[in-house]
């Protein structure tokens, strides 16, 4: 299951106290579904931000959580070091980087996804991005 307690959208939507709040009972009562696992959209912030919303949810939830939104490869092991994901997923990064698992091992640069070709109905910008060459 994936949920988003930290998306802001503006004003149409905040993830404010009473949200995250009313998400906290959501994770509890989910305690009881035998989920593989909650996927868990968190909010863009600085390390400690991001361990703070991810100890809130883990304090919840004792099943698996997938920790997601605008990781990179050492915001994910800090928040796996801290024990409050049991894993980390990597959305847009794969769109530019077809080979990110290989690139991440290699230590290899990524290269950025333009925005531009994003949900624009072609194939550019999902397919045409090579693997590192060197
Ligand atoms: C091209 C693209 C399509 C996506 N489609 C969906 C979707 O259909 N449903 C969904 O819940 N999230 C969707 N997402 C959001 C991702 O699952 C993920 O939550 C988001 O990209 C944040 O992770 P990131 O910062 O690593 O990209 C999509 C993301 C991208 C880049």
């Amino acid at each position: 299951m994936k949920m988003s307690p930290g998306r802001t959208s503006g004003t149409a939507f905040t993830a404010d106290k009473e949200t995250l709040a009313g998400y906290d009972q959501l994770l509890k009562k989910l305690n009881g579904s035998n989920l593989a696992y909650l996927h868990l959209m968190g909010a863009p912030g600085t390390i400690e931000e991001r361990i703070a919303l991810f100890s809130r949810h883990r304090a919840h939830h004792r099943g698996n959580i997938v920790a997601d939104l605008g990781f990179t490869q050492a915001l994910g092991n800090e928040i796996l070091g801290h024990g409050v994901g049991d894993a980390v997923s990597f959305g847009a990064p794969f769109l530019a980087n077809p080979d990110l698992v290989g690139r991440s091992a290699q230590g290899h640069p990524l290269a950025q996804a333009d925005r531009e070709t994003r949900y624009a109905g072609h194939a550019e910008g999902y397919t045409d991005y090579p693997a590192f060459s060197g």
